[in-house]
């Protein structure tokens, strides 16, 4: 089994193996994005590379964005891309952090943990999360034959998962992935209860 520590992070983006990096605003997630009014929501998105969530929350007026990820090397280069840009950059442990938030924005870090950590992933979400906050974004809808990350999951094991935290008012496949995710991910709408 592979560690997938702070280091094993650090050497993925020191040797550019970022396969994960879409190099842009996930579509499903943008598509959310757009609909949302509110622009003072403090947004977390957590495990958050390169950021590009990020960048189009700013793009579009967001002013409560926090960020965090634990790569030092790569949050060393975010703090350069966003100097004087009102956003907050951690460089820190997901499963450390403390706060509250209204939104917490998933996009490739579930799927970055390994699966016995699921559970307390859940748990610091939803601790994370303000009364009827939020977890929106993508959750891999596939099973991947290496040892990952990428771990994937289903809708059940899923649905198994979270219920007990949250209410899943959106659980299904996402109609706007990326063409190579196309019918590979879903798309989350998870309330805290
Ligand atoms: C698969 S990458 C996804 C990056 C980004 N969300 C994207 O889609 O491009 C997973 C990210 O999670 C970060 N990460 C892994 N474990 C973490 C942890 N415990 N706390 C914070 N970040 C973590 C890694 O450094 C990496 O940037």
């Amino acid at each position: 089994m592979k560690a997938t520590d702070k280091t094993y992070w650090e050497n993925r983006y020191a040797e550019h193996q970022t396969g994960w990096d879409l190099g842009q605003c996930a579509p499903p997630l943008q598509a959310y994005i757009d609909q949302l009014e509110n622009k003072e929501l403090s947004i977390l998105i957590p495990g958050c590379g390169r950021a590009y969530e990020a960048s189009y929350l700013l793009a579009n007026g967001f002013t409560q964005v926090t960020i965090i990820d634990i790569a030092e090397n790569l949050v060393a280069q975010l703090q350069q891309q966003f100097e004087h840009r009102p956003i907050k950059i951690l460089k820190a442990d997901f499963f450390s952090l403390e706060g509250s938030f209204d939104l917490i924005l998933e996009q490739t870090f579930f799927c970055a943990i390994r699966p016995e950590q699921r559970k307390t992933y859940v748990n610091k979400v939803a601790e994370l999360l303000k009364p009827q906050g939020k977890l929106v974004g993508l959750l891999f809808d596939k099973q991947f034959e290496a040892d990952g990350p990428p771990f994937g999951g289903s809708i059940a094991e899923y649905e198994e998962l979270f219920k007990g935290k949250f209410d899943l008012r959106k659980l299904e496949k996402a109609y706007n992935s990326i063409k190579p995710r196309q019918n590979a991910e879903v798309f989350i709408n998870f309330i805290k209860k």
